[in-house]
């Protein structure tokens, strides 16, 4: 699939491949993980024909925004590997910064970046194990730095561009600075575990202390966002119980 892929070498510790065009970068991981390759790699799109985002949306892909996966073998289990997404979005906060500087920057539990309020960037994990042990994991990132889709019906909050706030980088430009944060971050969590990531999103968190709605398959969930646990769930204050919840999608009421 896609172009013949630029072997090149990336200022952090993690080689990259680059790509004109792909189905998506997720897919290209799912692809080469099941060819054996044993990552950490980047690979970075410059436009996808195919790309995606959670629950099966479909990710508008045109070139000028950041498409890119890094493929890894994590070493660990299920729960531990799903943290990951919290890393990265530690990590596309750094981008931001240095992308819109002075402009505000928000993560949205559980893997979305806000700017200004609105949506800018999204994170989308995928995997294959045994259930004990993660084999592969596909850290997708999407950021919108020259252009935004227009909004969909179902979006919690209108999608926005770095563009909007500042001349932004080129794709190879932002996933130099990504990479290097992410190399940053996941030493972190590598070496002192969740409590650090967990500290630092929640320094970040959008609304934290106010109340959010969670909107699960069966049920609505409002309350006062009060925390995310020690296994990355949202716990969320009702009045009349604590509710952690492990997957839903967060609006601003
Ligand atoms: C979301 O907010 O729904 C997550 C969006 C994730 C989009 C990125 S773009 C790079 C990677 N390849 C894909 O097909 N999706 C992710």
């Amino acid at each position: 699939m896609g172009d013949n892929p630029n072997l090149q070498n990336a200022p952090g510790a993690i080689p990259r491949r680059v790509f004109a065009e792909l189905d998506s970068t997720n897919e290209e991981a799912r692809r080469l993980a099941r060819q054996g390759e044993a990552g950490p790699v980047w690979l970075l799109g410059l436009r996808q024909t195919g790309g995606r985002g959670r629950r099966g949306r479909e990710w508008t892909s045109p070139e000028g925004n950041l498409y890119a996966t890094l493929l890894l073998r994590p070493g660990m289990g299920p729960g531990a590997a799903a943290l990951y997404s919290f890393v990265a979005c530690l990590a596309v906060a750094d981008l931001l910064d240095r992308a819109a500087p002075g402009a505000e920057v928000a993560l949205k539990w559980p893997n979305d970046a806000l700017l200004n309020g609105g949506k800018v960037a999204g994170v989308l994990l995928e995997s294959e194990g045994d259930g004990r042990a993660v084999h592969w994991l596909a850290v997708g990132i999407g950021v919108n730095l020259a252009s935004a889709p227009p909004r969909a019906p179902d979006a919690a909050f209108p999608p926005i561009a770095a563009a909007e706030v500042a001349p932004p980088p080129s794709p190879e430009q932002a996933l130099d600075i990504l990479a290097e944060a992410w190399d940053r971050w996941d030493a972190l969590y590598r070496a002192e575990g969740f409590a650090p990531i967990r500290a630092a999103f929640l320094a970040r968190a959008a609304r934290i202390g106010e109340i959010i709605e969670a909107r699960l398959p069966q049920e609505t969930i409002r309350g006062l966002f009060a925390d995310l646990d020690e296994d990355g769930r949202l716990v969320l204050d009702t009045g009349e119980t604590r509710r952690r919840i492990s997957a839903a999608d967060v609006f601003f009421p």
